[in-house]
């Protein structure tokens, strides 16, 4: 009789956990301008959400959902969900995986990707909106034991779910102590990340550009080249031609690594000209608008500003990477290590420098010595920029080692916000008496 309950009581959970997934994807597309991915994705969704058995109110299933302490006991038969403290709105069951979804291949690591993605997020987060086990292997992975859904009536089969940044999720209703989400995010920090609160204590793997995230992610890089260029790389727009000095597009003014001021206490001492919102000039607005921008700054300007918006470990995004693919120096403001970050001998680091006016003169030496000029460029016969990282493969990897695969949540926000030192331009300011 006992044993019967049991089982009873566990079918009726499986129902309700699907049903509870359902009702929430649903409110999920109900949110409207804020969420247009679902619709673009819908179509593709293996759900059948119209044919779920509604769940008699007057059972045992009921009353274990719903009191924290329903004193029965239970306890000492597995397959009964047993509670642990309610992490908000979810509820913690402690089954096992066995139990919960008795055909899925234990060997096979399962991810539910739980945010919807349209296709061109899949891609800005290093997918290519292809599911399944199979793509793993045709990533050539070094681990191929990964399958990716986003099929959220399969929540019961996940052992990872991934969120990607954004305001705090619907969370799933259930979730199994034997589950890991996971947290992808590409920006950095900033003030309005004060959600993230709500992740914290759910939050086992962290995802970012950070290199002591757990799964470290990044769109950008550079590698050595299989087959260096044969010769030298010669420039193609000559230096004696370059008839301008220091250019850069800057559109959010104010900027938390104050490189307003920066860029003011430069141009005191060198020509720049500011393209965007913050300065005098414009592109045509556009991807297309930033590229006719660019193939004329390389004949025109020497010097270009690949300053971040803030001064933020590890934080270096494609205003570096989108100058380096072409004939102009970058000259970079940013908290990365760019030793690693950028090619050899490929960019100015403000920080090398103790005021604007000395950067200036460096500048304006390089202006005059086209070889110790162009030697900014000397990296090109023997690296290769890319854009493209593959996720599929680092996702699968690092699910594979334990120490990330079973780590516990919490600590999320202190290190989130700990990253950044937005002080270094009145630091500078305070040393070189600019201020
Ligand atoms: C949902 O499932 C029911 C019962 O299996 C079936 O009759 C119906 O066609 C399905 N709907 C869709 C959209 O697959
Ligand atoms: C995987 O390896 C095969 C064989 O070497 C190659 O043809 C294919 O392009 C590779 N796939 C990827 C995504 O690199
Ligand atoms: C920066 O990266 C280089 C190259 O990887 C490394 O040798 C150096 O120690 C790093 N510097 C800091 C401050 O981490
Ligand atoms: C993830 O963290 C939560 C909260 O600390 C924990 O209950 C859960 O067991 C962790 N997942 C794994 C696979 O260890």
């Amino acid at each position: 009789m006992f044993r019967h309950r049991a089982r009873f009581s566990l079918l009726l959970c499986l129902v309700l956990a699907i049903l509870l997934t359902a009702n929430q994807t649903r409110s999920g597309s109900e949110k409207g301008s804020e969420r247009p991915v679902k619709e673009t994705i819908k179509g593709e969704i293996v759900r059948n959400e119209t044919h779920v058995e509604p769940v008699p109110v007057e059972s045992s299933l009921a009353k274990n959902a719903d009191d924290d302490d329903d004193g029965d006991d239970d306890d000492d038969d597995d397959a009964v969900p047993r509670h642990l403290p309610d992490d908000g709105d979810t509820k913690i069951l402690t089954t096992p995986k066995s139990v919960v979804a008795p055909d899925a291949d234990p060997s096979v690591k399962t991810i539910l990707i739980w945010t919807s993605f349209d296709r061109a997020k899949m891609w800005w987060y290093g997918f290519r909106h292809e599911f399944g086990h199979e793509v793993f292997r045709r990533h050539n992975c070094t681990h191929t034991n990964c399958n990716l859904i986003y099929d959220r009536s399969k929540l019961n089969e996940a052992d990872f779910l991934m969120f990607y940044h954004e305001d705090p999720p619907e969370w799933p209703k259930i979730r199994y102590t034997w589950q890991s989400y996971i947290h992808i995010i590409k920006e950095r920090p900033g003030p309005w990340h004060r959600w993230l609160k709500d992740y914290e204590p759910r939050i086992n793997i962290t995802m970012n550009y950070r290199y002591d995230s757990d799964i470290r992610f990044f769109n950008n890089g550079f590698h050595k080249r299989r087959n260096p260029l044969r010769n030298p790389y010669t420039a193609k727009w000559s230096l004696s031609r370059k008839g301008k000095s220091v250019v850069g597009m800057i559109s959010h003014c104010g900027a938390d690594s104050k490189r307003d001021d920066y860029v003011a206490e430069l141009s005191k001492h060198i020509d720049v000209d500011i393209y965007g919102s913050c300065g005098t000039m414009e592109c045509p607005r556009g991807r297309d608008g930033t590229k006719q921008c660019m193939d004329r700054f390389q004949k025109q300007y020497k010097f270009y500003l690949s300053f971040e918006n803030a001064f933020c470990k590890d934080y270096v995004t494609e205003k570096l990477y989108r100058t380096l693919s072409y004939e102009l120096v970058p000259i970079v403001l940013g908290a990365a290590n760019y030793s690693r970050d950028a090619p050899p001998h490929s960019v100015i680091d403000v920080r090398d420098f103790d005021s604007p006016k000395a950067l200036a003169g460096y500048l304006k030496h390089l202006s005059r010595n086209e070889d110790e000029y162009n030697s900014y460029f000397a990296w090109k016969q023997w690296y290769v920029l890319f854009n493209d990282q593959d996720c599929y493969c680092t996702v699968c990897d690092a699910l594979n080692e334990p120490a990330v695969a079973n780590k516990k949540a919490g600590g999320y926000y202190d290190w989130w916000f700990s990253g950044c030192d937005n002080d270094v331009i009145d630091r500078m300011k305070e040393k070189g008496g600019w201020l």
